[in-house]
């Protein structure tokens, strides 16, 4: 397994781009399922999650080829297949998003239920109710969703739950009521710029949605989609992690292509923090060379600070005077990354679902493990920052989301190499029952 080895304290300089969004391009890339004709996609990031999903679309009989211009061509050669197998399912959570066009458009969809994740509990309760409101007949059987519906009703769905509303779940009800007869209200929908761009893309196949980026959608079914051509959104969790990566070194960075419209919130707390944000035309530059100040923040469904930028921003302050404190209203558990960064001297205390950090001069570098993506990146981000050297394993979560990080962050003047994971020969225990005890020491 590779692992990256981080030589920490030094200042970023130069420029680098910000990719296109993962969590726009996998529901599009599965909305494609839905399409008449062959569909174009421009702006795919190239990621593990991205082959992860190809891997489960070519399963579904769709033939998938890149070119030289980096875009992504899709087109549906074999439509009898209706089943995403848990080998690949279980690989990824968003696989979910092929459940309703699947079953919009071959009117039965097999798709395994998504397992447990490292950021807390995950049901899919909201995808299933919105698509049994369409008319979809639906059962759990062997760790399958089984769906089937001879053809989908409009309806009013209520999508909000317990902890507000949900991201993929609106993507895969929408995508599914593209195709119903007749009208369906979405109320409480997503309205991440991610779920925008979804929308976008399905009227641009000749969907008619209405709505999007608010809680409200109004969508007119319609007959069917044509093939298209579609350029994804960039990355907004990308560009805030190199952020970041800028404020918690000390540095000054330029950015291509971020888009800061949809990072009001996440602008607005590094602006309290101390970092000065300007742009002119399509570059951003993140000047973090002041002096930084605690922040206190919940991290809440869009508009909000996203939770996929929780664990880098509990980096930054954990390296910045004064005592923040941090909540995540979306995933309440998502603090794996707390213990990580205590291990390279962070002070993190977790009181419930919030977490109290007080800031401190140094982090040292450590042996440390990510355990998910955004995790992976809050590690990376603290290891540029700390003292000494840092080892961070399991960096496969890293590889998931974003495109080659270090290498970005190395063109920024970063030190950062991938290795191979050597393993340690540890030494063998004699078996207890050969272990010998001095016989002065024996019962009697
Ligand atoms: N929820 C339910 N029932 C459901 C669905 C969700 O109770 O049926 C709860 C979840 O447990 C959570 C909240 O609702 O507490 C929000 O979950 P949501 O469904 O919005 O999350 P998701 O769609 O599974 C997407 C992103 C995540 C991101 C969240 C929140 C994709 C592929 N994934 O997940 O991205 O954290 O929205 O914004 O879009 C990441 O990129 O690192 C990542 C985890």
């Amino acid at each position: 397994m590779e692992m990256l080895v981080v030589k920490g304290e030094r200042p970023l300089s130069g420029r680098v781009a910000i990719s296109g969004a993962k969590n726009a391009a996998l529901p599009i890339m599965a909305a494609t399922l839905l399409a008449d004709g062959p569909v174009t996609l421009r702006n795919i990031p190239q990621l593990v999650d991205v082959a992860t999903l190809a891997r489960v679309l070519v399963s579904l009989g769709m033939n998938i080829h890149g070119d030289t211009s980096g875009a992504l061509h899709f087109e549906t050669v074999d439509d009898s297949q209706q089943t995403a197998d848990y080998e690949l399912v279980r690989r990824m959570r968003a696989s979910i998003c092929v459940l309703g066009p699947l079953l919009a458009k071959r009117k039965r969809a097999c798709v395994s239920l998504p397992g447990g994740c490292n950021i807390g509990h995950r049901p899919i309760d909201l995808h299933l109710k919105g698509l049994r409101a369409l008319g979809a007949d639906i059962s759990i059987e062997n760790g399958y969703v089984h769906a089937a519906a001879d053809r989908l009703v409009g309806a009013d769905i209520y999508l909000g739950g317990a902890f507000g509303s949900t991201v993929t779940g609106t993507c895969n009800v929408m995508s599914a009521a593209v195709l119903a007869e007749g009208t369906t209200h979405i109320e409480a929908a997503a309205c991440e710029p991610e779920v925008i761009d979804l929308g976008n893309f399905l009227n641009s196949l000749g969907a008619n949605i209405v709505g999007l980026g608010t809680p409200f959608l109004t969508i007119e079914g319609v007959e069917s989609l044509s093939g298209g051509n579609y350029s994804v959104i960039s990355d907004r969790i990308e560009a805030a992690t190199l952020m970041i990566a800028a404020g918690i070194t000390g540095s000054e960075i330029q950015l291509e292509n971020a888009p800061l419209s949809h990072m009001t919130a996440v602008l607005e707390v590094l602006d309290q923090v101390g970092l000065k944000i300007s742009s002119t035309a399509n570059v951003t530059t993140v000047d973090g060379r002041g002096d930084r100040s605690a922040v206190d923040f919940v991290a809440r469904p869009y508009p909000g600070i996203p939770t996929d930028v929780q664990a880098q921003m509990m980096s930054m302050m954990s390296v910045t005077p004064g005592k923040s404190v941090i909540a995540d209203a979306v995933f309440p558990d998502r603090f794996m990354h707390a213990s990580e960064l205590t291990r390279m001297g962070a002070q993190i205390r977790r009181e419930g679902s919030t977490a109290v950090v007080q800031g401190v001069p140094r982090l040292s570098g450590a042996n440390v493990m990510a355990s998910d993506l955004r995790a992976s990146a809050a590690l990376v981000l603290a290891a540029l920052a700390a003292e000494g050297k840092t080892v961070i394993r399991r960096i496969y979560h890293l590889d998931r989301g974003y495109e080659r990080l270090e290498n970005k962050l190395n063109a920024l003047g970063a030190k950062i190499q991938r290795v191979e994971d050597q393993p340690v020969e540890i030494p063998s225990v004699p078996s207890l029952s050969k272990a010998s005890t001095p016989r002065s020491n024996r019962a009697a």
